[in-house]
């Protein structure tokens, strides 16, 4: 029999699929599940011409691959991925290659690819997004790790990627070390941030203007037509039209508290150490986290009053407005997005490309849309952006949508409806493009209680200060 080309180690939704899509690309797939019956249950359902193979021991799975050994691990993340690893090793040889396909935290991959290359095993740690029909029909790949892993993987896993309307691969190198799965915690971070922008704009329609639910699902399929174009969007508008018997909307009876497994927290937390204002991502995962504490907002409403208003009698902003607000938004969570990945490329010293990072997410991905490809057409445009909000393309949809923007975040303001990713976004916006902030009076606070110093606008900015607050006001300059 010949030899697999690539293994499969992990038989879970993700990981059947994905052999079935290599399966169905051509390729010989070995797979192995650490609970046998899970490999019999899943071959015993396959064609007998099958390429797929079924093994039931490591030495086996390692004796059928063709050398360099390939494995592609769609385990849990964390520790497992190393357990499993340290159990293959002693059934491969120098050269081999380990693919991790999980969520990984991103210190991890960069751990286990400086790790792992000492041991003679090639690691690459590859984000996979579109979820279980993205596995089986065409994810989005973002592959990083050992740059001399890349050849020998490319066309397999652009032969299993999504592809563009156009023909692009969902699958392009990211970068070294831990770049992949760090560029798919982006991915995430943003996904948190779309999905929360679309639960604000589907309050403001049902809360704010009072519409019916049929109304508010067709007024997403409509903006599913036009920039709103996207994946979730599209979900969104199907999810609202789904009833239950008595004609209510299904989603009305699901519990809303948010669950979260952790990428979008990571991408909050890089964030922080990177000090980059990724206030709409990071506002979209504490408003998961204010789901989640259902009693005690239950118990909040009786002592404090619900902060719900009942919807105007007329319609006080135009759809319009909430579509603007949308789209305003999404370009700011975006372009903190990217804000993040070029902070993270300084510091983790990649050299990413920004509008192929587009173009991996332009299918296959959860975040997909047409709107990657105007960010795409941006870094294009100039590859040294420093931010989408510098492009003229998105700094003019910015200027045309403010006033809609602006609106429906005050229609939130005065019905209640909290909204902290558009809240969050219009007030970055006001703040990115404040010459003058109000931190100066920030800065003199430092200043008095813990000596702080500051600098002064109007002398050497080289040159730091500190005034005696509580004694005869005199300034002297400090040295450090
Ligand atoms: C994807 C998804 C996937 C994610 C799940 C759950 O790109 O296919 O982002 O990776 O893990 O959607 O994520 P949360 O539990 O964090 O919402």
């Amino acid at each position: 029999m010949m030899p697999s080309e690539i293994a499969v180690y992990g038989l879970g939704v993700m990981g059947r699929n994905i052999a079935l899509n290599m399966a169905d690309h051509g390729l010989r797939v070995a797979v192995y599940n650490r609970t046998s019956s899970i490999t019999e249950d899943f071959v015993g359902e396959l064609p007998t011409d099958s390429r797929i193979t079924a093994h039931y021991s490591l030495e086996d799975l390692a004796a059928g691959l063709s050398s360099p050994r390939i494995i592609f691990l769609m385990t849990k993340a964390g520790g497992v991925v190393d357990r499993v690893v340290e159990g293959l090793l002693p059934h491969l040889d120098s050269g081999d290659i380990v693919i991790d396909a999980g969520n990984s935290h991103f210190r991890d991959s960069q751990r286990r690819w400086e790790d792992w290359r000492q041991r003679g095993i090639r690691f690459l740690g590859v984000g996979v997004s579109g979820g279980e029909e993205g596995a089986r029909h065409g994810p989005s790949i973002m592959p990083g790790g050992d740059p001399e892993a890349w050849p020998v993987v490319r066309d397999i896993l652009q032969r299993i990627a999504a592809r563009t309307e156009d023909g692009a691969s969902c699958c392009q190198w990211v970068g070294q070390g831990a770049a992949g799965h760090y560029v798919k915690m982006i991915h995430n971070g943003i996904e948190y941030g779309d999905m929360q922008l679309i639960t604000e704009a589907w309050q403001l329609m049902r809360d704010g203007l009072g519409m019916p639910a049929a109304e508010i699902a067709a007024t997403f399929a409509h903006w599913n037509q036009g920039v709103l174009a996207s994946y979730l969007i599209e979900i969104t508008a199907e999810i609202l039209t789904v009833t239950e018997h008595d004609g209510s909307l299904r989603v009305n009876h699901i519990l809303d508290t948010a669950g979260q497994k952790g990428t979008g927290r990571w991408t909050a937390i890089d964030a922080l150490e990177l000090g980059v204002p990724l206030t709409l991502i990071g506002e979209a995962v504490f408003a998961r986290a204010l789901s989640s504490m259902k009693a005690e907002r239950v118990a909040a409403a009786a002592q404090l009053g619900s902060a719900k208003v009942t919807p105007a009698s007329k319609r006080v902003i135009e759809l319009d407005a909430i579509r603007d607000a949308l789209y305003a938004a999404k370009i700011i969570s975006y372009a903190q997005g990217f804000l993040q990945l070029r902070e993270a490329a300084a510091e983790y010293d990649w050299q990413l490309a920004y509008g192929e990072i587009a173009t991996l997410w332009r299918a296959g991905c959860i975040i997909r849309s047409r709107f990657l490809n105007d960010i795409r057409d941006a870094f294009e445009r100039d590859p040294g952006l420093p931010s989408l909000l510098f492009d003229d393309f998105f700094a003019s949809a910015l200027r045309s949508a403010e006033p809609g923007w602006r609106s429906a975040v005050t229609l939130g303001v005065q019905s209640g409806i909290p909204l902290p990713a558009m809240g969050a976004a219009l007030s970055f916006f006001d703040g990115y493009r404040s010459a003058v902030l109000p931190a100066g009076l920030l800065q003199a606070q430092r200043d008095y209680f813990g000596a702080h110093t500051y600098q002064r606008t109007d002398r050497d900015p080289e040159q730091r200060w500190h005034t005696r607050w509580t004694g005869d006001l005199s300034e002297e300059a400090i040295d450090d």
